[in-house]
């Protein structure tokens, strides 16, 4: 079973509209859509914004659904100036931009007394996503890196310049490594596929709006490719 989680109902809705065999149940106030999808057994959900939604919903997948992989699928703002509007992001691994324990002595990023605050995406499903993404998009650019996550949209170039320069990330959203650290905290493999939908700079307010649906449209075909893969 995959278990497939976008924060915003745009993200989400065309993906739960293809699946069959639908039964929809209720936890922590998030639908769980449980089916099908391309003939595989699925679980798609709505988790809403930022990471302690994000890592909720991942732990609701591991108890109650025992999914196989977590697929983290959305937009994000891009944090390289190669990767453009509208191109694809998966990611190779995922940190918190926001957790900062500096006064402690950490870097950071790093999560204390915590063994690991990079969290590594699955090699199989980062590779599956690239083949489906290079089928069904192949007008866009297709990347893999860094995805960095905090409770904050980011629309300041100082700010990105600082994500960039401390963590080296691709693109920067709000919930991805929450996701990735539920998975890894119950051993489940998993992967972020984000559609760019701005510069996560003083223009990602306006580009957002203007390319919010064209990213999520990227984003959504992968998906359905790479479960049919799956
Ligand atoms: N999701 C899409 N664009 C984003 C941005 N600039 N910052 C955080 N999350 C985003």
């Amino acid at each position: 079973m995959i278990g497939i989680i976008g924060a915003m109902d745009e993200e989400v809705s065309k993906i739960k509209a293809a699946m069959t065999d639908v039964e929809i149940q209720k936890r922590a106030g998030m639908d769980f859509y449980k089916g099908k999808l391309q003939g595989k057994e699925a679980v798609v959900v709505r988790c809403g914004i930022g990471k302690v939604n994000a890592a909720l919903c991942g732990q609701i997948l591991a108890d109650f659904y025992q999914v196989d992989y977590m697929v983290n699928t959305g937009i994000a703002g891009s944090l390289n100036a190669n990767i453009d509007i509208g191109d694809i992001v998966l990611s190779t691994d995922a940190l918190q931009h926001d957790m900062d324990a500096t006064g402690f002595g950490y870097e950071v990023g790093v999560i204390p007394r915590m063994p690991v605050s990079v969290f590594e995406a699955d090699r199989h499903l980062i590779d599956l996503a690239k083949e489906a993404c290079e089928k069904v998009n192949p007008d866009i650019k297709v990347f893999t890196g860094r995805v960095v996550s905090g409770d904050q949209f980011v629309s300041d170039k100082e700010k990105k310049k600082w994500l960039v320069e401390t963590f080296h990330g691709y693109c920067t959203e709000m919930e991805g490594a929450a996701i990735a650290q539920a998975a890894y905290l119950n051993g489940i493999p998993f992967l972020i596929v984000r559609a760019i939908s701005d510069k996560a700079d003083d223009s990602a307010n306006m580009d957002y709006a203007a390319f919010e649906r064209k990213a999520i449209e990227h984003s959504v075909n992968l998906m359905m490719e790479m479960c049919s893969q799956l």
